[in-house]
């Protein structure tokens, strides 16, 4: 299949080409495919994955064509493998696709045009995951040897999963934190506390209550409490370290308000990078390497 659909399918090599194709466009770069058409088809809430991907179409002069899930076909029954067939037939050069299905792509084997996952259920996230390692990459001009500990839902979270397996294959440490229900053992477990004082990267995640069946087991104050980031916390964090969160934020939960734009917050430079994370992978994607 081609696209994009999980970094598991890409060389390390590859993930490295992207990044530094990334920072060529964010600084200039231009390259342009007037011809081209690319369909956005997501069946869950997306802002960011939406329309950074949007955009980067945009600053690739691709005609996009938004797929309102709630007044196609969709809405009477037709399938994903249908829906995409049909953008196929229409001459649409590529895909955008999220759902909340784990790896719904394995259904789409038989299609040809390029698909790209802007997430699936809880297991991948490839976009989002490249845009937070150009972030690291523009911080720290490298991976080998960093410690990052994410922090929070891991069980629900696709970022989470995503990152954990490349982190570890590009050399980094990868640890997890926060309460221990949503810890899933997808990496070495360590108290929050000294995450904070010991890490290069603290990545926090929103508690994701929507996909939660059972409800949380602490307030969310106490939450906050315990496992947010306040400012007393970010100021035992290394001097040289960076706060990522992929957002959409929790404010006064597992983030204070008064961090979310702080000096070592790179929370909105993550959202930047995603457009141009993604120029890079359609551009790849329409010039036949991906
Ligand atoms: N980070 C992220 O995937 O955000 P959206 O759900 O808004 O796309």
């Amino acid at each position: 299949m081609r696209g994009l659909l999980t970094l598991k399918d890409l060389s390390t090599e590859t993930i490295i080409d992207l990044i530094e194709y990334a920072i060529k466009l964010k600084n200039g770069y231009k390259v342009s495919y007037p011809n081209k058409k690319v369909a956005t088809l997501f069946y869950e809430n997306s802002t960011r994955t939406h329309y950074s991907f949007q955009c980067a179409l945009i600053n690739l002069g691709i005609n996009v064509l938004q797929c309102d899930t709630n007044s196609s076909s969709v809405q009477k029954g037709e399938s994903l493998y249908d829906t995409v067939k049909t953008f196929e037939s229409l001459g649409v050069d590529g895909i955008v696709i999220r759902s909340s299905q784990d790896e719904y792509f394995k259904e789409l084997e038989n299609i040809k045009i390029p698909i790209f996952n802007g997430g699936d259920g809880k297991t991948n996230h490839p976009t989002q995951s490249l845009l937070d390692l150009m972030t690291i990459y523009e911080e720290y001009g490298k991976f080998e040897g960093l410690k990052c500990c994410i922090i929070g839902d891991i069980v629900h979270s696709r970022v989470a999963h995503t990152n954990i397996e490349i982190m570890k294959r590009l050399g980094m440490e990868v640890y997890i934190s926060g309460p221990e229900e949503y810890n899933d053992n997808s990496s070495t477990f360590i108290p929050f506390e000294e995450a904070i004082a010991t890490m290069d990267v603290i990545m926090l995640l929103r508690v994701q209550f929507e996909r939660h069946t059972e409800s949380m087991s602490m307030s969310v104050n106490e939450y906050h409490k315990t496992y947010g980031l306040t400012l007393e916390r970010v100021s035992k964090m290394k001097p040289s370290a960076i706060i990522m969160h992929p957002a959409p934020v929790n404010r006064g939960v597992e983030i204070a308000d008064d961090v979310v734009e702080c000096s070592k917050s790179r929370i909105f430079k993550q959202m930047t990078n995603g457009v141009y994370i993604r120029m890079a992978a359609i551009s790849y994607a329409m010039d036949g390497k991906l």
